[in-house]
């Protein structure tokens, strides 16, 4: 049987403070290891200062390297959703039953410990060290302790007290003001060099546009598999649609990458946004069809999270699951290379294709809308007015012979 310690955390970035909080844990409570568990899509986070969850993965990699006992866990980087401390849990017991986990807990995440998810199954899994930070008054330690006892926890308190008194908060701000990131951070003694140097070479924490490269790793995190492979379907497709009918490849490119970024946003997530549920009926025909939210939800999030400030690509990504009365070229390639892109299979996407191929955008938007519109009537469900809209205007497009084709 092995005591395991885990050190749960956003990680953006790992630094020195971790390290010696993991390594004095470690020592005074015999622990043979301690994981770090990375919280890979944190439910109360998602703003898009939260850097992506693989490279914050390899940032802890590069750090642990050479300090005994010490790894990453990426199990919450493997599920898919949103990340729980009690998911994480139980699926640590059932993987090594044998061991006994120990929950190591700083006194401002204790005092909420009574409000996580399923608190009850995590304080039954693993028991609780609580850690106190320099600078925590004895009224905030008194009510992590009396947090702890609400939560029916077990729990032990430590006796460390020289924990090393860094934040990541105070590294990002510090990056963003350094000069040369890689020659000051480590001579403060904040990250370790490897870290710095990751920091550096991926321009991180500089307030920055995202890279491609940093959005595709984003989403293959907060997506599921199928609907990640999908999303870069849809961004190849999108930039061969706009090369062959004369759009902006890039533009293209991005609002097929991101038509689907608000796909899996929780609740939680919708509130951080400044929506909650009720505020779908104020998404024009949001209150109609759940599934049409995330055109809307999505243009929001490419707004927030990956920092799109172009109109023309938000538009798409808004107007992409239902149409609309008038849509752009950007608009018509999103929405048809949701249809057309190559991991689409079956016999409307091929239909799609086929109407795209011989007849010109304008008639295969009509095409999937007439489509869409005998699905809705077959279910019983409200047709969402935006369809018809983008039918009707598809349709006149379609037979102006002196219209030309875009
Ligand atoms: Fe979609
Ligand atoms: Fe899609």
């Amino acid at each position: 049987m092995a005591k395991i310690g885990i050190l749960g955390g956003t990680f953006d970035p790992v630094h020195n403070g971790h390290i010696a909080c993991a390594e004095q844990i470690r020592d005074e409570f015999g622990l043979d290891r301690v994981l770090f568990v990375l919280s890979a899509n944190p439910p109360h986070k998602f703003a898009s200062d939260v850097t992506p969850a693989r490279l914050r993965a390899r940032m802890i990699e590069l750090a642990l390297e050479g300090h005994e006992g010490l790894c990453l866990c990426d199990l919450e980087l493997r599920r898919p959703g949103y990340s729980y401390s009690a998911d994480t849990i139980a699926e640590l017991l059932e993987t090594y039953p044998d061991d006994e986990f120990y929950y190591i807990i700083g006194t401002d995440a204790a005092v909420r410990l009574p409000d996580w998810k399923n608190v009850e199954a995590l304080t039954a899994g693993c028991s609780f060290i609580l850690v106190k930070r320099p600078g925590d008054s004895p009224e905030i330690a008194e009510k992590a302790v009396a947090a702890l006892e609400k939560a029916g926890a077990k729990f032990f308190i430590s006796r460390s007290e020289n924990l090393a008194d860094v934040s990541s908060t105070s590294i990002r701000e510090a990056v963003r003001e350094a000069g040369n990131v890689c020659e000051e951070l480590p001579e403060k003694g904040l990250v370790p060099e490897a870290v710095c140097r990751f920091i550096g070479k991926n321009n991180l924490y500089k307030g920055l546009p995202w890279t491609e490269e940093i959005i595709v790793a984003d989403l293959r995190s907060v997506l599921k598999p199928g609907r990640f492979v999908h999303s870069l379907g849809v961004a190849e497709e999108a930039e061969r649609l706009a090369e062959k009918y004369g759009a902006d490849r890039k533009k293209a490119r991005l609002a097929g990458l991101l038509h689907d970024c608000g796909k899996n946003v929780s609740e939680g997530q919708l509130v951080w946004i400044g929506m909650t549920k009720n505020d779908f009926a104020a998404v024009p025909g949001g209150n109609v069809n759940v599934r049409v939210i995330h055109g809307p939800v999505g243009a929001i999030v490419a707004e927030r999270r990956y920092g799109v400030t172009d109109p023309e690509v938000l538009s798409a990504i808004a107007k992409h699951t239902t149409g609309a009365a008038e849509m752009t070229l950007l608009d018509k390639i999103i929405f048809l290379a949701d249809y057309t892109e190559k991991n689409r299979k079956g016999e409307l996407f091929d239909n799609v294709r086929r109407v795209l191929d011989r007849r010109g955008p304008d008639a295969a938007i009509r095409y999937s809308c007439d489509e869409t519109i005998k699905l809705i009537l077959k279910r019983g469900e409200q047709i969402d007015i935006r369809t018809v809209e983008a039918r009707n205007s598809a349709l006149e497009l379609e037979n102006k012979p002196d219209t030309p084709q875009v």
